[in-house]
């Protein structure tokens, strides 16, 4: 008798007991595409999730190669992500970067797997990314709090020169599409911006500078919300703020970023539920409005000025290093959330989180953002006890070692009972680890 017994798993019952919302408990196969801090931290979670069967990523990296399975693919070429989401019998596809979202990953999907649960806007929606300008005349039409703008091409460059002649500076000069996070100048000169602005639309940029905006200068703090949306209802995750400049004290050029903290002290419920009501809401519905098909995260690049929030940038997926202290701050689960989302029930869904402060520093090559080597083994990391080390710019080396492949190497995020404290835990890890020619920032989260 005993043998023909179903037995439930203990954790199948205990989700069922504490599920808000009825899901399928089929176990999902996953791939995400991407190969950086952020993905590794998504890999982690993801993992943890008891509706998580098998995971993959593309192409990954030496982090993600110990948890999931790596497949080194273009990801940019859709028949390849195709045929690897046919060959792994792929559930789920999570989008990392901008760059597919952009090009139309999921409108490709949408017409050749449209059973594919894919995690990420169409490539309208990915628009408020993909072109500054888009987004300063979506914010226009649905009157969301941003710089005011003037669009420049080299037919209008004339109008560029006399917003620069009339307004007083800094200005505000940025690129319209995907420009890496280098496409945003900021000049006091006149003189000096009329020049950059000729020679961005003269294509400092590529093609991505054909187009620029010239914005407002805005004179606030800065720090990052983040939403998962299914395009009706939203969920809120923890607020963070990321550092992306190089030099300690936000000196020097940009880079991805050199660190993050979640939560930010300075952004408390009163300005939430601005942000919410003034921002969030109204892009949302602003998305609705123009028929654009919006699942995935919208990344808000928000600025406070005199107590109120304006819109920097958008972007169509997680930041990173945001998404190193976010995930590790989420108590939710993120499947449940992406089943969620495809079934237009993401308002059953409480969101919750520690309420501890994470921070991450993350370790760069010498050299980043300019020119610096790549292949210097990695040693350490399996002493850190202290801290989440996430792997960016790592590959496996031929011995079995793990060697530095990019500017941003690792993301060591650690939990405290304030900043300081989880910052001083990162950089008592960082300590154990060692490879030539690394350089993080010590003052992660000083300005709070
Ligand atoms: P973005 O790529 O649009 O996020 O811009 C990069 C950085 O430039 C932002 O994180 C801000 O620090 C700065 N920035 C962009 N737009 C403005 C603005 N209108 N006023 C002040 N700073 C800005
Ligand atoms: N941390 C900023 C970004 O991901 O673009």
């Amino acid at each position: 008798m005993i043998e023909s017994k179903i037995i439930i798993p203990i954790w199948i019952v205990f989700n069922r007991l504490t599920l808000p919302y009825n899901y399928s408990y089929t176990l999902m196969n996953v791939l995400i595409l991407g190969g950086g801090g952020r993905e590794h931290a998504f890999a982690i979670k993801i993992q943890e999730s008891t509706l998580c069967n098998n995971l993959h990523v593309a192409p990954g990296n030496a982090g993600t190669a110990q948890i999931a399975k790596n497949h080194s693919i273009d990801i940019l070429d859709f028949e390849a992500v195709k045929a690897l989401v046919n060959s792994e019998s792929i559930d789920i596809l999570l989008v990392g970067p901008e760059a597919p979202l952009v090009e139309g990953i999921c409108d490709y999907f949408k017409s050749e797997l449209p059973e594919l649960l894919v995690i990420g806007p169409s490539k309208a929606g990915a628009q408020l990314e993909g072109s500054k300008a888009y987004a300063k005349e979506f914010m226009a039409e649905f009157d969301i709090p941003t710089a005011a703008y003037v669009e420049i091409n080299i037919n209008n460059i004339e109008d560029g020169y006399r917003y620069i002649e009339e307004n007083a500076g800094p200005y505000v000069l940025k690129a319209d599409g995907l420009a890496a996070g280098k496409g945003v100048l900021i000049i006091s000169d006149g003189q000096e911006a009329k020049d950059s602005l000729k020679k961005m639309l003269n294509g400092q940029f590529g093609a991505a500078s054909k187009k620029v905006v010239i914005e407002e200068f805005l004179d606030g703090v800065e720090f990052s919300v983040f939403v998962l949306t299914d395009g009706q209802y939203y969920s809120l995750l923890p607020i963070a703020k990321d550092y992306k400049r190089i030099g300690e004290g936000d000196k020097g050029p940009n880079t991805g970023g050199m660190g993050a903290v979640s939560p930010v002290p300075f952004v408390d419920d009163e300005l939430i539920s601005e942000v919410k009501k003034k921002i969030i809401i109204p892009t949302i519905s602003g998305l609705q409005k123009r028929n654009i098909n919006y699942q995935g995260f919208i990344f808000f690049g928000l600025i406070k000025v005199n107590d109120e929030p304006y819109v920097i940038e958008y972007n169509c997926r997680m930041g990173d290093p945001e998404t190193e202290v976010v995930l590790p701050r989420l108590q939710s689960d993120l499947i449940e959330l992406f089943e969620a989302l495809r079934d237009q029930k993401l308002y059953e869904i409480s969101i919750s989180k520690k309420e501890e402060f994470a921070t991450t520093v993350v370790m760069v090559s010498g050299g980043y953002p300019g020119s610096y080597n790549k292949g210097y083994p990695i040693t350490g990391i399996e002493q850190v006890t202290e801290s989440m080390v996430y792997q960016a710019g790592t590959i496996k080396s031929d011995d079995g070692g793990i060697i530095t492949n990019g500017g941003r190497v690792l993301a060591v995020t650690s939990f405290g009972k304030d900043i300081q404290e989880s910052v001083n835990k990162s950089l008592y890890s960082i300590d154990r680890i060692d490879f030539e020619q690394k350089n993080y920032r010590k003052d992660i989260g000083f300005d709070l």
